[in-house]
């Protein structure tokens, strides 16, 4: 990973903002990532995130917090927070925001145990594929303290599949079709393509139930994304 991302992240920090990150996928054409986004403060982020940060209690990991948005929020209402994330300029400039306790760590390197776990901005995205689904929850499951909980959000693609008659065209012989691969560039220079995961609630409640997770729908978003708790 050549961490584009984190130096675009590292750029904005830093009073050197001049392009946004570009974004696109097997199935979808270029899109804009703006930068500003990924510091958002409460009141520009989605109903589904402050939800989600309503909910929030006791000691918190926010799984690939990015820039930190969430983890700042959470830990200026007096929370103890744990930020983690694969990208080394995400986790400088989460540091560099205030997040006290940041790290660079894949989330299956985790070892501490949480009352609450965050994955947001499409938070199913880190398990990649539908065949990893279980083996993050069962992970996941195993660092939460007795009545802990897991926060994350995700979107039913199907739209993404629709012709102009309205016509839903899956190919039934491929994968899940929420399993893309994903692009990103950043002035100019590729990343590693990736591997990122949309999950509708109806297959992660499925799969929950398999590792001995109970998955509520918190909340629905206004384009088929949704908020989930685990418990
Ligand atoms: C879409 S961004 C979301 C950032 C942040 N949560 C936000 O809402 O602004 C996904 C983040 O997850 C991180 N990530 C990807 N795979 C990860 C993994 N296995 N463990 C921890 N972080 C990961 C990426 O580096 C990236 O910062």
């Amino acid at each position: 990973m050549k961490d584009l991302f984190g130096n675009a992240l590292l750029d904005y920090q830093n009073g050197n903002y001049t392009e946004d990150i570009i974004t696109s996928t097997n199935i979808s054409d270029d899109d804009v990532l703006p930068l500003p986004y990924l510091f958002r403060g409460f009141k520009a982020m989605p109903k589904l995130e402050q939800k989600a940060l309503n909910l929030a209690k006791g000691s918190i990991l926010d799984v690939g917090c990015g820039a930190g948005s969430h983890s700042l929020y959470l830990q200026q209402k007096g929370f103890q927070v744990k930020a983690i994330d694969i990208s080394k300029g995400a986790i400088e400039v989460a540091k560099q925001r205030g997040v006290l306790n940041a790290e660079v760590k894949a989330v299956l390197e985790e070892t501490e145990m949480f009352d609450s776990i965050l994955l947001l901005m499409n938070g199913t995205g880190i398990f990649q594929e539908l065949s990893l689904v279980s083996k993050y929850l069962k992970y996941l499951k195993g660092l939460l303290n007795t009545n802990g909980q897991i926060l994350m959000d995700s979107s039913d693609i199907k739209y993404m599949y629709e012709d102009e008659d309205g016509g839903i065209w899956i190919d039934s012989n491929s994968n899940y079709y929420g399993e893309l691969d994903y692009f990103l560039s950043y002035k100019g220079e590729k990343e590693t393509p990736m591997k990122w995961l949309y999950l509708d609630f109806k297959t992660l409640q499925l799969a929950c139930e398999t590792v001995g997770l109970q998955c509520e729908l918190v909340l629905e978003g206004e384009h088929f994304d949704y908020l989930a708790k685990l418990s």
